[in-house]
């Protein structure tokens, strides 16, 4: 069986009104009926897959519980860390909790707030990458870069790589968020990838990996693990020894340092909705480009997204080209679209995030 592992601490700001310090936009419905989380985790259920493990923090145990419910998924586990240590902690304690009954358990970690439309061509996916994943490798899924972006990882394929395969090819190196020269250079190499953020391997070869390039985060994260509590179904680390945990991705930790590592070249569609002007790409736009949700409406507009999050907010655009205008019960953006990324500006400054 595969474990799926549903990464979801994190809190964007870059989806600011809509995503929230206390309701990040994993847990909102930002496109189709259900949260990302949701479809995330339905996108690893089936046949092959035990029942997902969910990575998160205290403060959002109880919408994790009920979003699951609301899908009829039961967990294998939800696992709380006391704080937010990024990804390297978090992934890292969850191979410790499957290697107590499976050194060799099979783990699919996942984001919890990505658009992965084609869930059984990504099931195709991670079962053709299994094979590399139990020979010891550490598998990465790959898209294909079609701008200089600067805020993903770029997988280098080896020599013998092909970039439009169908099957796991060996990688040369892991480069995570590279500066906007060094991402330009790479996207025109032809032979990088885009590191989707989704990673398959064991508990034993992912545990191995930390022991070599990572033990100043091994060590507190396995008293932690060693020492932890359980209560109403929730599994939580120990506070004494994960305040000891260096805060670091699993991308910088162990992924640019290891030397086993594949990627499978996925082709069937990812987003990880990185900003206003990515949902309204994912969303659709109709005819004259615009995407408007309930209670919103455009006349005589061009290219844009209007959202109101309440029915109590009739929200209106008139004349309007290339704009991002999201009402929410107590905030409104309204921004060029190409603009929409500044978001986290305001969010930084303002401190509006909670
Ligand atoms: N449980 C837990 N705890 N989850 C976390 C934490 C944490 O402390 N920090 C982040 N996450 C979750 C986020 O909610 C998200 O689902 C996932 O882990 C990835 O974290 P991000 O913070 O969104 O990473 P990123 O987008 O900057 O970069 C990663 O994803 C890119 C693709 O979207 C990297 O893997 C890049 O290499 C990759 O290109
Ligand atoms: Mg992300």
């Amino acid at each position: 069986h595969i474990h799926p592992v549903l990464l979801c601490g994190g809190s964007g700001t870059r989806l600011w009104p809509l995503s929230r310090q206390s309701y990040p936009k994993q847990f909102s419905r930002l496109i189709g009926d259900e949260s990302l989380f949701q479809q995330a985790a339905r996108r690893l259920c089936g046949p092959g897959y035990a029942a997902p493990v969910v990575v998160t923090g205290n403060d959002f145990r109880f919408i994790v519980t009920e979003q699951l419910a609301a899908v009829e998924i039961a967990p294998q586990a939800i696992l709380i860390e006391p704080d937010g240590r990024n990804t390297a902690p978090a992934v890292l304690a969850a191979a410790l909790v499957l290697a107590q009954s499976n050194a060799d358990a099979l783990m699919l970690v996942a984001p919890s707030d990505h658009v992965v439309p084609d869930a059984q061509a990504f099931r195709a996916a991670v079962a053709a990458a299994v094979p590399r994943a139990r020979a010891g490798d550490l598998v990465t899924f790959g898209i294909v870069p079609t701008r200089p972006e600067t805020g993903y990882g770029y997988l280098e394929l080896a020599a013998d790589g092909r970039i439009d395969a169908d099957d796991p090819q060996r990688l040369a190196r892991f480069v995570e968020k590279p500066d906007a020269e060094r991402a330009a250079a790479m996207v025109a190499a032809g032979n990088f990838l885009w590191n989707a953020g989704i990673f398959l391997f064991t508990a034993r070869t992912l545990i191995d990996a930390f022991r070599a390039h990572a033990p100043d985060i091994l060590a507190p994260v396995e008293t932690s693990v060693a020492e932890a509590t359980t209560d109403l179904g929730f599994t939580r680390f120990a506070p004494e020894p994960w305040a000891r945990v260096p805060s670091n991705s699993i991308d910088y930790a162990i992924m640019e340092k290891a030397s086993n590592l594949a990627v499978m070249p996925y082709r069937a569609g990812w987003s990880d909705l990185g900003g206003w002007e990515a949902v309204w790409q994912e969303t659709g736009p109709d005819g004259a480009g615009n995407v408007c949700s309930e209670h919103a409406t455009a006349i005589d507009c061009e290219g844009s997204l209007l959202r109101s999050e309440s029915e109590r907010i009739e929200l209106v655009g008139i004349g309007l080209k290339d704009i991002v205008a999201i009402a929410t019960a107590d905030a409104v953006l309204v921004a060029p679209k190409s603009e929409s990324q500044r978001v986290k500006e305001a969010v930084t400054a303002l401190q509006l995030a909670d």
